[in-house]
């Protein structure tokens, strides 16, 4: 850890969700680097064990649990280790989260059923059994990473959909129901971010080239956002300078959903907003 620095998550208890990959990853190494101690939590040990190993090998502290968030018995894991190991939860940041993009026709009812029961109810479970310790700390911050789904939609993307729109509810609904008790709920909403789903996207476009002029079209930034960046915002929300902040939706997209259009290939003559007569 920097020595003299002002840590901002200074012995801070965090326990994040799916991170062991992607925008997960970056908000357990950006938090731990600010001074908090993280309990990761992530399905597969093979990638959540290292993240912890690199945080503690950069001084920081860390503990892997694997954990289903969609299985009860996996998320009382969690919290029970976050507990023991750490004397209580200060933030939950749920993270895990999956998706796929298919025909509503062919959506079978075992993909709605991984969709939702990881990303709405794996962020119920967590947030339900975390509530009470943080209740005992005084209060805590739970950050739920949502999508730019949550302000408009994609075809081919129903469950997705319905589960980030879900968590939108239960963010507004926890945040009126847990703001006199200094429990704060906020959503935060990323655009695309270069993590494993640009990966897939760029491996399954024919032509690269048309891919990435379709995407830079349609996010103003003209990029996809890093990990670290969603992991920046989440730090503000979990920390004091987002104290007033409760049952907020931030969006960090590029300028992806201010949009209302792709922008063009040509360029169109300006326009004077004549009346007709
Ligand atoms: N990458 C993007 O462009 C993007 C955009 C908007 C929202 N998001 C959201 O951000 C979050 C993280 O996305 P990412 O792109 O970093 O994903 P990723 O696939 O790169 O990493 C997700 C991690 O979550 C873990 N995970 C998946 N299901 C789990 C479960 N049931 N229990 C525990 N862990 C589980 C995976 O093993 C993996 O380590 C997701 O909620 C996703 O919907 C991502």
């Amino acid at each position: 850890m920097p020595k003299g620095k002002h840590l901002r998550l200074k012995d801070k208890v965090v326990i994040v969700t799916g991170s062991g990959a992607g925008i997960g990853k970056s908000i357990a190494e950006v938090f731990a680097a600010e001074g908090a101690k993280i309990v990761a939590g992530s399905r597969r040990e093979i990638n959540g064990q290292p993240v912890v190993e690199g945080i503690i090998d950069a001084g920081g502290e860390a503990v892997f649990v694997k954990c289903d968030v969609s299985e009860e018995a996996g998320v009382k894991k969690l919290i029970e280790t976050a507990v023991s190991t750490y004397g209580g939860i200060d933030v939950l940041v749920n993270n895990a989260g999956v998706n796929f993009v298919k025909p509503f026709e062919k959506v079978e009812p075992a993909d709605w059923d991984r969709v939702i029961n990881t990303d709405l109810r794996g962020t119920y479970l967590c947030s339900w059994y975390s509530v009470p310790h943080m209740l005992k700390r005084g209060g805590g911050s739970i950050i739920n990473i949502t999508s730019v789904h949550t302000l408009a939609c994609l075809p081919g993307a129903a469950p997705y959909d319905a589960a980030k729109w879900g968590i939108i509810g239960l963010t507004k609904s926890m945040a009126v129901e847990f703001a006199s008790r200094k429990i704060r709920v906020n959503a935060l909403s990323p655009g695309l971010i270069d993590t494993q789903i640009w990966d897939d996207i760029q491996a399954a476009s024919p032509d690269i080239d048309e891919c990435l002029s379709y995407w830079w079209s349609n996010i103003p930034a003209g990029r996809v956002g890093t990990p670290k960046e969603i992991a920046h915002t989440a730090l503000f929300l979990a920390g004091d300078e987002s104290r007033y902040t409760t049952g907020a939706n931030i969006v960090v997209d590029g300028g992806m959903t201010s949009q209302l259009i792709s922008q063009e290939p040509y360029q169109s003559k300006s326009l004077e907003g004549k009346t007709r007569e």
